[in-house]
């Protein structure tokens, strides 16, 4: 099945009990059970919700996986990936990453001694000069929130193979649509379903998707112990919203393009970040790994201070300053201060996420009218 007829049918029955076609939203804490332990395969909603089901059944399709795992959010899903590992355990992971996860890793799991490496990965020979014996899971974002740099996956996976690791791919700036690491061998997708899979900006959720049944059960038992699961309202929300997905990503990608192109020459502009252009270092991979380029695109403006930057961000008509991203209007939004502002000035500017970079999320409006609503802000 294409992916098209795949984000409207794949893990979706019509209701046994009326035919509906929509998946009811089986908004239900507990299951009556005939005896004890004698039930219809759903004891207690934490575990499992039919409607919860359906989608992960339809995400999993969508990556071409086994098995997918939802929780109340990308940071959950993070979590519980982390939680496979135990204190003395080492991650490498990049000096690029959603300001969340690099606070998560630093704030949070530092403290039960797990160590995070934070490597520059657009060589991922580069990667194995710091594995050791220790080094337990590969954690990579590609590309990159918010300097979009590619990492090569395949190449990830054979270091990951010959060490025998883990790797894990956040995989919420390319959606299924533009990449599948499970099929270029990574052993677990990780999505901020918030973002593109939702698409309507009206949702929290994140994802797990894998092939291998031990570490389906592991994580399924970390999201059951742990208590992350998605009400299932939102897991609807998501299965109406992945149904227009592939639609939806053809014109993000389409809107994308222009509005690159159109900022890759404006006199304002002194840097531009986007996988798509051919200079940029790393355009090969993700020609070889994605299927187009997507809508995210980051811009540092020519002699511009942090006041400067903030009144250029609150002057767009169209775009809306916020954080968040993937949704079908196109937002803009200030890491240093916003997303990001919990790593440290000195590292994130290291990696060039300084404070006149603004990174935008195309959406699918009339890109006449993002492209006149950019000129008139930067003019
Ligand atoms: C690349 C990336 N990964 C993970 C997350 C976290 O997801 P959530 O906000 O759903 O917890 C985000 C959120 O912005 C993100 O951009």
């Amino acid at each position: 099945m294409k992916f098209g007829t795949k984000a409207i049918h794949a893990g979706l029955e019509p209701d046994p009990t009326t035919g509906a076609i929509m998946t009811p939203i089986y908004q239900t804490s507990t299951y009556v059970q005939e005896s004890p332990g004698k039930n219809k395969g759903y004891g207690y909603a934490r575990g499992k919700n039919p409607t919860r089901v359906a989608l992960e059944h339809n995400i999993a399709a969508l990556e071409d996986g086994k098995h997918a795992i939802c929780f109340s959010s990308g940071m959950g899903a993070t979590d519980a990936v982390i939680k496979l590992l135990l204190p003395g355990d080492e991650v490498i992971t990049g000096d690029d990453l959603y300001g969340g996860s690099y606070r998560m890793f630093t704030k949070i799991f530092a403290n039960y001694g797990i160590k995070f490496h934070f490597i520059n990965m657009s060589d991922a020979a580069n990667i194995e000069k710091h594995v050791n014996e220790k080094t337990k899971l590969i954690w990579i974002e590609t590309p990159t929130n918010p300097t979009m740099q590619i990492v090569d996956i395949e190449a990830c996976a054979k270091i990951a193979k010959k060490h025998n690791l883990l790797l894990a791919v956040d995989n919420t700036f390319a959606s299924p649509y533009l990449q599948n690491p499970l099929a270029l061998g990574a052993d677990i997708v990780m999505h901020s379903v918030t973002k593109y899979l939702g698409g309507h900006s009206d949702v929290v959720m994140g994802a797990l998707v894998m092939n291998d049944d031990k570490l389906q059960e592991r994580l399924y038992f970390i999201l059951n112990s742990c208590g992350a699961n998605p009400g299932p309202m939102d897991c609807f929300l998501v299965l109406r919203g992945i149904k227009t997905l592939h639609i939806r990503m053809e014109r993000h990608c389409f809107n994308g393009r222009k509005i690159a192109e159109f900022l890759k020459t404006h006199p304002r502009i002194e840097k531009i970040y986007w996988p798509g252009f051919e200079d940029h270092p790393n355009h090969a991979i993700a020609k070889k790994q994605m299927k187009d380029f997507g809508g995210m695109i980051s811009i540092v403006l020519k002699n511009a201070s942090l006041d400067d930057t903030f009144k250029l961000a609150s002057s767009f008509k169209v775009f809306s300053l916020a954080e968040s991203l993937g949704g079908v209007e196109s937002l803009i939004n200030h890491p240093s201060t916003m997303t990001h502002a919990s790593i440290p000035k000195e590292e994130r500017e290291r990696v060039g996420v300084v404070d006149n970079l603004l990174r935008l999320s195309v959406g699918i409006e009339d890109v006449e009218d993002l492209i006149d609503d950019l000129k008139q802000a930067l003019g």
